[in-house]
């Protein structure tokens, strides 16, 4: 594997999973393999799970870390080529991301979706740009369209809670006050799709997502019908696709509460975190035996463990 931009670039999820499965049993074994190594990890935006826990998958694997806040300490970095850069842009990604690969040996990037700019957000400005002029690997740490080790960590506890069965796993949107990115939800669909289950996705209308990226995927509009018999509830609010970046209604009867659970097959409940309590998930839901919230988080670390150690033995 030469990069991971998308859950796809796995050559196999499923054999991905086992073999993370078996290195959480061991996480140190493969400590010589970044030795003499560096990753950069960039943040252009804000990030708890995702900073840590790759710093931590990066020091087990032996590698040396540098981290940099990009979004408020690097030079404002133009994209475009071909411009006269006399405005408020200082650098152009082209430098910056041939700059960086003399430094380190991965590249991993975050960068959010403006929201805004819909065209751009689909092209993966920031990401693609990297990618085009880096001399060495790319990883994503959630673009604007997708958040490939957020999707992987889940995979992991997917199998570590499924049952015999082939299971039903609901992709839910729930409400929330700020307009936020579709990467979650749009990496789960992708994994999803390479599962063995019953996958169906419940939002008010007017919140589907892309298309392209749902493709064929059921959508059930009323959330109870969705709850019905499910064995796994994902949770995550998203903003319009179609009218983009906006929040067309906030649904607060969308929340998740204990009685929508007692609906399920005594379900679990998922969420990437962060999480706002009360507003997206009732206390009694996020505190009880049936979460896995932090269980997903503590996979973050063996997600992209094994994806740093795929991309250092093949590069
Ligand atoms: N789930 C996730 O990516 O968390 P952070 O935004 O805190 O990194």
């Amino acid at each position: 594997m030469k990069n991971y931009t998308n859950i796809n670039d796995l050559d196999n999820l499923q054999n991905t999973v086992q073999e993370t499965i078996a290195l959480k049993k061991k996480p140190l074994q493969y400590e010589q393999l970044g030795k003499d190594k560096s990753i950069c990890l960039l943040f252009f935006n804000n990030s708890l799970r995702t900073r840590l826990s790759t710093q931590k998958a990066a020091q087990n694997l032996g590698l040396n870390t540098i981290v940099m806040n990009f979004g408020t300490e690097g030079w404002q970095l133009e994209y475009e080529d071909g411009i006269i850069m006399d405005q408020n842009k200082a650098e152009h990604v082209k430098e910056a991301a041939q700059v960086i690969s003399q430094y380190c040996d991965i590249i991993a990037i975050r960068a959010f979706a403006s929201l805004v700019d819909k065209q751009k957000d689909l092209a993966e400005e920031i990401l693609t740009n990297f990618q085009k002029y880096a001399s060495v690997p790319i990883v994503n740490m959630e673009s604007s369209v997708g958040h490939p080790l957020q999707a992987l960590a889940d995979a992991i506890t997917l199998e570590e809670h499924r049952a015999y069965h082939k299971p039903k796993v609901v992709l839910s949107w729930a409400p929330h006050p700020k307009a936020l990115p579709h990467a979650v939800a749009n990496s789960f669909v992708q994994m999803m799709h390479l599962q063995d289950a019953d996958f169906v996705i419940t939002h008010p209308k007017g919140y589907e997502l892309d298309p392209n990226i749902t493709k064929n995927t059921t959508i059930e509009y009323n959330q109870e019908k969705a709850f019905k018999n499910a064995d796994f509830v994902y949770v995550k609010n998203w903003s319009s696709f179609r009218d983009y970046g906006k929040v067309i209604s906030q649904d607060k009867d969308w929340m998740i509460t204990k009685d929508k659970m007692n609906l399920t097959n005594k379900g679990k409940f998922m969420h990437c975190l962060p999480v706002r309590r009360n507003v997206v998930v009732a206390d009694e839901v996020l505190d009880s035996e049936n979460s896995l919230v932090i269980e997903q988080a503590n996979n973050r670390t063996f997600a992209a463990q094994i994806v740093l150690k795929k991309i250092l033995e093949n590069n």
